[in-house]
């Protein structure tokens, strides 16, 4: 078997542009090195260690029950044994960034796209695109989680009715996968706590977004979200802190997009550290240190 291609960013005289792929293909699991399963090794010690006591009970279990270790580099055939049974959601490999409607179109399929390949040893701390540990540890187990597993399912069927509607409803959209699949807090009795995997997967960002007196923490309202801007470059300003995954489910289903979009059109965006009236405010940012240029 041709071990399939390692799609990253490339250099143009424009800077990095990222690079879309759309092949799904075998996870050339004999491929990988020692040095591939160490890199896994040491990222999911390490988090391991972070993330007792911060990460939300449902990731913690759920990576349990489904036998994901520092050991090797988990087959995704074996973790699709208990996602199917547990969920009906299936991984598929791909060999980088998806284009919007494709990852739609797999979410909405309850097929979640894994990148295949794992970051090299010098880029332990930082990976500018998602890659394997991002991918598989920061954001499968919770697919184990029955209601964020239909979340999922919504957010792509909501992705590809939202393309047919153009440019402002995507952006809404994205705003909502990034505030909470890939940032979002879920409020428990102990306080917050992690879920988000772009979160999940970061050293730093595990810390400062619980314990940094810098970022503000609000209480989730979709139409809120979808209007609020982020950063790409730099941790969080605000995170957003739901109360329970049921909470987010009936958001994307109740009342549907549409209606969101219709009420969101032509609304002024929010940078992302602003903090409004009407907000359900955790935590008022201090704002040290923050970028001044524009958010995304
Ligand atoms: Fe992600």
């Amino acid at each position: 078997m041709q071990t399939p291609r390692r799609v990253e960013h490339e250099l143009t005289d424009k800077g990095y542009v990222p690079v879309y792929t759309t092949a799904v293909v075998e996870q050339p699991w004999d491929s990988y090195s020692p040095e591939d399963h160490d890199t896994w090794a040491q990222l999911f010690q390490r988090q391991q260690e972070i993330l007792r006591g911060r990460a939300c009970a449902e990731f913690l279990d759920n990576q349990r029950r489904m036998g994901m270790t520092a050991n090797a580099i988990p087959k995704f055939a074996d973790l699709n044994v208990h996602l199917q049974a547990a969920t009906g959601w299936k991984l598929i490999a791909v060999e980088g960034l998806l284009p919007e409607l494709t990852f739609f179109e797999h979410l909405a399929a309850r097929e979640f796209p894994v990148t295949w390949w794992i970051r090299k040893p010098e880029q332990i701390d930082y990976i500018s695109e998602p890659d394997l540990f991002h991918d598989l540890y920061g954001h499968v187990p919770l697919l184990m989680n029955p209601i964020f597993a239909n979340y999922m399912q919504a957010y792509g069927a909501g992705g590809v009715r939202a393309s047919t509607f153009g440019n402002e409803p995507l952006t809404n959209l994205t705003r909502l996968y990034w505030y909470t699949v890939e940032f979002g807090l879920i409020n428990t009795p102990e306080g917050p706590r992690i879920y988000g995997a772009g979160i999940l997967s970061s050293k730093g960002e595990s810390i400062h977004s619980l314990e940094s007196a810098t970022p503000n923490q609000i209480g989730f309202d979709v139409r809120r979200v979808m209007r609020t801007r982020y950063r790409i470059d730099s941790y969080q300003k605000t995170y957003f802190v739901i109360d329970s995954f049921e909470q987010l489910f009936k958001a994307t289903v109740d009342p549907d997009f549409g209606p969101i979009y219709y009420d969101l059109k032509g609304a002024e965006s929010i940078p992302a550290g602003n903090v409004l009236d009407s907000d359900r405010v955790y935590q008022r940012g201090t704002g040290e240190g923050w970028p001044t240029d524009a958010d995304v």
